[in-house]
Formats: C-alpha cells, structure tokens, sequence
C-alpha cells in the first residue's frame, strides 16, 4: 500500500503524515478546519527539518513534503488503500467520520482508527464494512516514537490486520506489536495510571511540580517528567483518555484527578494552548 490517506492533522495526524511520505507514500491529509492545515504543513517541515540537520533523511525535505496534498476536501480520499483517522478523541466524532469514509472509499479501502483508549469494536461497528477497519496507536512525538500498537477487533478481516502490519513496519518503519481491543491497548493501560499518578502526587502536595518530573528522570531514566510527558500529550487528550479507561476498567488508578479536569476547564491544555502544567508562552 504507497496510497495513505490522514484525517485531521493536528499533532498526531502530522507526524503520520509525515512518516508516511517519509515512507514513500503519496499521502493526502484532510482536516475538516482549514485554518489547521497550514501549521500542520509548518510542524512537518520543521520536524523533517530538524531530521535532516541530524543526517536521519535519506531525500531533501521538499521531496518529502512533496508527496503530501493537504485539503478541507474528504472527496480527495477516494482512491485510497488505507485510511488513518487522527481526530478528536470522542466516539461521537469517530463514528461520525467513519460513515463519511464509507461514503467516499472503495470497499477495500481499510480503516485504521487512531485511539489512544477507545474500544476500536464501538468505531467499527458504525461501519458498514466492518472487515475494514482496526486500530492503530501511534506515539507521540510520532517520528521519533518507534511503536505503534495494531488493533483487530472483533469485526475486524484478519487479511486487513496483516496487511495494516506489514504496512506500519515496512513503510512507515514501525515496530509493531498487537494489542488486544480493550480500552488502553497494551501501553496506555499501563503508562495513564502512572501519570495520572503524578497529577495526584502534585494535587495532593506530596512534592513540587519540579521535584515530580526530576524525580523521575533523574530516578527512573525517564526521558522526561511525567507532568511534562502530559503537557505534550494534552491535558484535554489526557482527560478523555482516563475517562475512557476508567469507563470500561472500573479501577481507581484511571480516575482523572481533580487538577487535571480544572486544567482543562480553564483552558490550560499543556504545549498545544501555551500552558499547562508548564507555561510555553516564553
Ligand atoms: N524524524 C526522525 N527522527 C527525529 C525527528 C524526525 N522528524 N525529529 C527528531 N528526531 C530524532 C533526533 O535526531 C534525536 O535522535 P538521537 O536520539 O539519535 O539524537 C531524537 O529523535 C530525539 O529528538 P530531539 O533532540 O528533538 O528531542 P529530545 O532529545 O529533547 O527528546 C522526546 C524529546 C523524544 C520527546 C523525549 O523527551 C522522549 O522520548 N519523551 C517521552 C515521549 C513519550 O513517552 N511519548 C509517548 C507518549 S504517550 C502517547 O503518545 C500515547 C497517547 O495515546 C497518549
């Protein structure tokens, strides 16, 4: 599959994007807001960019950025083999862009949901060729972040996960593993509560904001804090993320903590609106 297809580009949209036609692909990336692809066209060239300056690229990055068509058009998606949705992180918004897919790709066009916790059954389901569509977890920052999770459920084609695996790891150059369909996946399941562990720790007052993201780097090997991990992942991703677990696993630890839903309130939704935890305003 060279054909790849990305709806919304905000950060994760961008950096599949990017790997994608880093990749070889003619990518075509659609973004309901046409005020969003601009800065999404801008983040990937500073990302190859700063690829490039580090000898990682095997093309210049006008080559690369080339091979990418950006559109407010969902038209523009139908000759596609595969199509990978990165929007909002709602069920309401992904079943809703999944019958809008269905309108416009063939048949044998696949889907990949791109979800951090949403049980990928309850987005396929809303399909009428269920067969087609799975998940797929990248990590954020996705041209750095090695992995990515692919996710059959139930009504998944096992032609369309082995064909979705061999795409992550022989175009995109991803180290895959499977992940069963079950909100939070393999990693989430594992790495949220730690985090939201860390909100608490900060809520509660056991140690500075500092002290919690130091500790952990300089006591764990963490490439970076946990709070700080948050704010690149956005404390509003964040929220609907634990609320997800905590929705199907009943389980304390994915409970989102009182810090975090008033961060969100307020607006402060980590890196992407110039505060969070940190401020970026500087
Ligand atoms: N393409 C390829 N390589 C790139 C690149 C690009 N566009 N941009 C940067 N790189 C390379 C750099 O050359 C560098 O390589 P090197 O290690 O060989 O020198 C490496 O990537 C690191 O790049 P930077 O120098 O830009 O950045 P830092 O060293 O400051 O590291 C970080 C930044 C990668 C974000 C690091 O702090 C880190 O790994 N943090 C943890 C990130 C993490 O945990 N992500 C997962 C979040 S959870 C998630 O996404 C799931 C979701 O569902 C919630």
């Amino acid at each position: 599959m060279k054909r790849l297809g990305v709806v919304g580009c905000g950060v994760m949209g961008s950096g599949i994007a990017e790997v994608g036609a880093k990749g070889g692909c003619d990518v075509v990336v659609v973004d309901a807001f046409p005020d969003a692809l601009t800065p999404a066209q801008v983040r990937m060239t500073a990302s190859l960019s700063k690829a490039e300056a580090a000898g990682k690229l095997a093309e210049p990055v006008d080559v690369i950025m080339g091979r990418i068509t950006f559109t407010s058009d969902m038209s523009a998606l139908a000759d596609r083999e595969i199509v990978i949705e990165a929007i909002r992180e709602t069920v309401e918004d992904k079943v809703a862009l999944i019958a809008r897919l269905d309108a416009v790709l063939t048949p044998e066009a696949i889907i990949a949901t791109n979800t951090s916790s949403i049980p990928v059954a309850q987005i396929a389901a809303a399909s009428t060729t269920p067969g087609r569509v799975l998940g797929t977890h990248f990590f954020n920052p996705v041209p750095v972040m090695p992995l990515v999770e692919v996710v059959p459920c139930l009504l998944t084609d096992d032609a369309v996960t082995d064909a979705t695996h061999a795409f992550c790891a022989e175009v995109l150059g991803k180290k895959v593993i499977r992940a069963e369909d079950r909100s939070g996946f393999v990693v989430n399941a594992i790495l949220v509560p730690y985090l939201l562990s860390a909100i608490r720790s900060l809520q509660n007052g056991v140690a500075s904001r500092d002290d919690i993201d130091e500790g952990m780097v300089a006591g764990c090997g963490m490439p970076m804090g946990p709070l700080k991990l948050c704010d690149m992942i956005g404390l509003d991703t964040m929220l609907l993320v634990s609320q997800s677990l905590y929705a199907e696993h009943l389980e304390a630890a994915f409970a989102p903590p009182a810090l975090l839903k008033r961060h969100v309130e307020a607006g402060l939704l980590g890196r992407k609106s110039g505060r969070g935890f940190y401020d970026y305003s500087k």
